[in-house]
């Protein structure tokens, strides 16, 4: 739009205008492109030698249920790569072995697909920087203890139904009467900070010990903080339903507060905290 309002003022410009149009930035930057384009050799950014990094993959093919899971090893240059794990699991699937698997999607950090356990920490691949030391592989896992789809794929329906349990909407006995809006204050929607940003990649709740062994029964850590989330809402009108839902040995009480839950969240939320504060309501009403 900016470029056909500049030709539309250039057209009616006298010639002294004209050329000074020329030398505009957009002008200038094509002049420079043109003599980047004709740089001696010797002018050339030089090309780094290749800095080979060792990656070691999980892989388990479902189509071959007799051979067992195993490492696989791959070499990436760095300097051919983008900073990022999940850069060099592109490359690799681009460039070496299209038959590893993984889930991707934002590449930002935001839908929560690329979550798995790097080097030895349950984290988002897009968003955790290849360590440049190539000394030591990078080893890269599935999210532990979860059924596995293929490879780095995990099996999440269990955990989308937990999430599905806690019924993660709006619950309303008597909606604004008027046909209003919900309306919320400043201060009541503050509450909702540090809670809405989940993105239910499901890496706190796979690095907790407790959900490891009663993943049956105990919600885990993401699904908690979600079920607060919402008892907190002010418009919500079912907070203590569910609670009460809450009230029994397995689905919040398996929670022993260890907090590797919080340390793992790539986002930086607290879901321990959470955890903490739901059972604080319940011990206090
Ligand atoms: S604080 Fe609770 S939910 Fe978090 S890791 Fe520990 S036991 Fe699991
Ligand atoms: S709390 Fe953090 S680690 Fe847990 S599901 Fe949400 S974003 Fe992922
Ligand atoms: S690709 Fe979306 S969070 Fe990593």
């Amino acid at each position: 739009m900016s470029i056909a309002f500049t030709a539309l003022k250039t057209s009616s410009l006298s010639t002294r205008s004209r050329f000074v149009a020329a030398a505009s930035p957009l002008a200038r930057h094509l002049q420079t492109s043109t003599t980047n384009a004709m740089a001696t050799p010797s002018e050339q950014p030089l090309k780094k030698e290749p800095k080979y990094k060792t990656f070691e993959i999980y892989r388990w093919n479902p189509d071959q249920p007799s051979e067992k899971p195993r490492l696989e090893t791959y070499k990436v240059d760095l300097n051919a790569c983008g900073p990022m794990v999940l850069d060099a699991l592109i490359k690799i699937k681009n460039e070496d072995d299209p038959t590893l698997t993984f889930r991707r999607s934002c590449r930002e950090g935001i839908c929560g697909s690329c979550a798995m356990n790097i080097e030895g920490g349950n984290t988002l691949a897009c968003i955790h920087k290849i360590d440049t030391d190539v000394s030591k592989p990078a080893k890269i896992y599935p999210l532990p203890h979860m059924n596995v789809v293929k490879d780095l794929v995990p099996d999440l329906t269990h955990f989308y139904n937990q999430y599905k349990s806690i019924e993660p909407y709006l619950k309303q006995k008597q909606g604004p009467t008027d046909g209003k809006e919900n309306l919320q204050s400043i201060e009541d929607r503050k509450k909702l900070d540090g809670l809405y940003e989940c993105i239910l990649c499901a890496c706190c709740s796979t690095s907790c010990p407790s959900y490891w062994w009663n993943q049956e029964e105990y919600l885990g850590p993401a699904v908690l903080m979600q079920a607060y989330r919402w008892m907190i809402d002010s418009r919500d009108q079912f907070g203590l339903e569910r609670r009460e839902k809450l009230q029994n040995k397995m689905s919040l009480y398996r929670c022993h507060t260890i907090m590797n839950c919080s340390k793992t969240c790539p986002k930086g939320l607290a879901p321990g905290t959470a955890i903490a504060k739901i059972k604080y309501m319940m011990a206090t009403e």
